[in-house]
């Protein structure tokens, strides 16, 4: 028999007891433990689990609950979040403001009719043409980053009748099969071949797109979009150069092409602004949000456009539409985000908070060259580049143990990204500082690299080794 509705029935029944539970028993959190790792076995994907493995170093790290900057294993063991779910805690892990407006929509009414007007989707739309840059006036919502990319694709097209995308080595737009193609790693893209018709230029480099677009103009291959995050998440925590943003809004004016930001990572006041692009002044023709844009509580993105963008899509608004995306759930805590982004002055915190702790990261790189080769980024989007792929693991792995949570980017496999909730203290930075400290300390000792910041700085050698 393959299936076995009655073990469905009771089994389920004993989930929504534990969902329900306020504290679990001791037998309790053995079982979550146990029977999570195998139905994630037997049920969801074993590969992944061998790959998580090596970062939480053991299984019996089962997330459970969350505040803040910190969330709590089932055993109640507190991390401090330097990851932030990859950009999904900006204003910190379940804040009340925004667990409260979903509170309230859900007590009324959750998911839409998708045939009356819903209202929270025009204030939503409406919030966002209040804060997002330029002539940016229209909003379609998704429930993904890949989505939002999706729908900024689709504008393009029907903006230009072109098909041919360029995205910018580095860069990562999801996975979906538009989106897939402007991801730029072949790992992820080869076994999906063909895809749409994309061209990748290297990140940063205005003269190699000015070729781009000159010769797909004289060959008649032209343009649709030219698609970037203006920090590169994925890639390695790749800010856009001086003058790099500027010039691509100029070259895609002048070859008739759509310029998209993919804000997904970098927006939402993660980098001190609440675009990234207002830095250098540029308004894209569309953007690309989602993760932290719906407060770390619900999953909904965005398609931000221009009227020229939205124009054939006026015309036919259903050549694009969603069941979910936008729903009065996902809306309440967009429209709740953005409030705590401003009442809280997040941005100003992630600015402030940023430049303290990317100073720090550089001293940390100039007294442990031998593993740690820099540090980069803007605000709380920063990245510690380490001199081999297996260095920036190993420390991952060490802060885990030292209750720090921490990733890799999955373009840059040297890269280890620094992106908190915006809300993180002080305390909680100095603490992780530490615990790097410690960590580059201990692979300085097992790599027999010897104590030589001590040596460098001229510092008693057994004092050094005592952060
Ligand atoms: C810049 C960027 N674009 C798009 C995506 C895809 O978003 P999602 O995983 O929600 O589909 C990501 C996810 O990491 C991202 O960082």
């Amino acid at each position: 028999m393959l299936y076995d509705y009655a073990k469905a029935k009771t089994e389920s029944a004993a989930i929504l007891e534990l969902i329900a539970k306020k504290k679990l028993s001791e037998t309790e959190r053995q079982t979550v433990i146990t029977e999570s790792v195998k139905y994630w076995t037997e049920h969801v994907n074993p590969g992944f689990l061998k790959y998580r493995k090596s970062v939480s170093t053991d299984y019996t790290a089962v997330e459970w609950e969350d505040e803040g900057a910190v969330f709590r294993d089932v055993n109640g063991i507190e991390f401090i979040d330097m990851l932030g779910g990859f950009g999904i805690y900006n204003v910190g892990h379940r804040h009340p403001k925004v667990l409260s407006a979903v509170k309230n929509q859900l007590e009324r009414q959750a998911i839409h009719s998708q045939e009356l007007i819903d209202p929270l989707r025009p204030y939503l739309a409406h919030l966002l043409s209040l804060i997002t840059p330029g002539d940016l006036k229209y909003s379609f919502f998704t429930n993904s980053g890949t989505e939002s990319v999706e729908g900024c694709l689709k504008m393009a097209m029907l903006a230009t009748g072109r098909k041919h995308f360029v995205g910018a080595i580095g860069g990562f737009h999801g996975k979906s099969l538009g989106a897939l193609g402007g991801t730029s790693k072949a790992v992820f893209r080869e076994p999906f071949l063909p895809l749409l018709h994309w061209s990748h230029v290297p990140f940063g480099n205005t003269e190699a797109l000015r070729t781009l677009l000159a010769s797909t103009d004289f060959s008649g291959d032209r343009v649709a979009a030219v698609v970037l995050e203006p920090i590169q998440g994925e890639g390695g925590i790749n800010v856009a150069p001086p003058g790099y943003l500027v010039a691509a809004r100029e070259l895609c004016d002048q070859y008739g092409a759509m310029l998209i930001f993919d804000e997904i990572q970098c927006g939402m006041g993660r980098t001190g602004k609440m675009f990234y692009c207002e830095y250098d002044g540029v308004t894209p023709d569309l953007m690309a949000l989602a993760k932290g844009f719906g407060g770390g509580i619900m999953p909904i993105g965005a398609v931000v456009g221009t009227a020229k963008t939205w124009e054939k899509y006026i015309e036919n608004p259903f050549l694009h539409t969603t069941t979910f995306g936008g729903n009065p759930l996902a809306c309440a805590a967009s429209i709740a985000t953005i409030n705590v982004l401003l009442e809280e002055d997040l941005l100003k915190a992630a600015a402030v908070q940023g430049e303290y702790l990317l100073k720090a990261l550089l001293a940390l790189s100039n007294k442990y060259p031998k593993v740690m080769a820099s540090a980069r980024g803007v605000g709380l989007m920063l990245g510690m580049e380490f001199v081999d792929n297996d260095l920036g693991y190993d420390i991952a792995q060490k802060l885990f143990a030292r209750r720090i949570l921490i990733a890799g980017t999955y373009i840059n496999a040297r890269v280890v990204r620094v992106e908190p909730p915006l809300v993180i203290n002080r305390k909680q930075i100095d603490t992780f500082l530490t615990a790097l400290e410690e960590s580059l300390q201990d692979v300085y000792k097992e790599r027999g690299f010897g104590n030589s910041w001590a040596v460098q700085k001229n510092l008693d050698p057994a004092a050094a080794s005592q952060p």
